[in-house]
C-alpha cells in the first residue's frame, strides 16, 4: 500500500513536501522541468503564472514569447504578492503553474474558471488517483493531456545542489477549453533534464 496516500483519497505527504501539511509549500521548479511543457503544448496568448514563487517557472515561460504576469499569495521576492489564487476574480488566457500541492484541486477548481484557454498543473502522477478526487475532478472535468515525465522530477530549497534522483512520479495536467474527446495521455521523452539544468549541478 502506498503509504502517502489515505484510505479516502485524501493526501499525506511524504517527508520530503512535509511543507504541504501546513506551510505554505514553497519549492521551486527545476527549469528543465517547465521546458518539457513549453516545447509539448502551444499556448498562445498571455500567461498567468498565479503561485509564481521566486519566478522559477515564470522565468522559462517568458521564453514562449508570450507576455507573462507573475503573483503569489506570499512575497519570495517576485511578482505580485498578497494575491490569493484560491479566491481571484481575475481571467487569463492561459494559467499555468506548480501548486501547493494541499491546494491542488482549489486550484483545478479556479483554473475552470480563471482560464479562458489552457490551463496547465505541474502535479504528482498519482493526484490521478483517489476517490474523492474522481468524484469531485476527473468525473466533472477531466483534463484534456495529461503529459507523464519518464525522468523523475526533485523539489530542493533554492539555490541547493542536486544529489540523486526524485522517487516521485509527476506529470503536467492540462485543461484546454477548445478540447473535445476523452483525456489524452501523452509521454515526455527523457532528455529535458540533461538538456536544461544548469552545467553547475544548481536547479
Ligand atoms: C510549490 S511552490 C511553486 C512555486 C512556483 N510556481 C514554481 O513552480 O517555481 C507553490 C507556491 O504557491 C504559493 N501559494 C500557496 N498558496 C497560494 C494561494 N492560495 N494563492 C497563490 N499562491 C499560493 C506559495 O507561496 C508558493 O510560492
Amino acid at each position: 500500500m502506498d503509504a502517502t496516500y489515505n484510505l479516502n483519497g485524501g493526501f499525506k505527504p511524504t517527508m520530503k513536501r512535509s511543507a504541504d501539511l501546513d506551510g505554505p509549500d514553497f519549492y521551486p521548479t527545476p527549469r528543465w522541468a517547465t521546458y518539457a511543457l513549453i516545447e509539448s503544448e502551444r499556448f498562445k496568448g498571455e500567461i498567468w503564472e498565479p503561485a509564481c514563487g521566486d519566478g522559477s517557472m515564470s522565468e522559462v515561460l517568458a521564453e514562449t514569447g508570450s507576455k507573462i504576469a507573475s503573483s503569489d499569495l506570499y512575497d519570495r521576492g517576485y511578482g505580485e504578492t498578497g494575491h490569493d489564487y484560491l479566491t481571484t476574480r481575475r481571467r487569463a488566457q492561459n494559467i499555468i503553474t506548480n501548486p501547493p500541492y494541499n491546494s491542488a484541486e482549489g486550484f483545478v477548481a479556479t483554473g475552470l474558471r480563471a482560464a479562458h484557454g489552457k490551463f496547465a498543473l505541474l502535479l504528482r502522477l498519482a493526484f490521478l488517483e483517489g476517490a474523492n478526487r474522481a468524484n469531485t475532478i476527473f468525473h466533472r472535468a477531466p483534463p484534456s493531456r495529461v503529459w507523464v515525465f519518464s525522468e523523475r522530477i526533485t523539489f530542493y530549497p533554492k539555490g541547493a545542489v542536486v544529489a540523486g534522483s526524485g522517487t516521485t512520479a509527476y506529470a503536467w495536467f492540462v485543461w484546454d477549453k477548445a478540447h473535445t474527446g476523452p483525456t489524452e495521455l501523452a509521454l515526455l521523452k527523457p532528455g529535458f533534464k540533461a538538456r536544461y539544468s544548469k552545467a553547475n549541478g544548481l536547479i
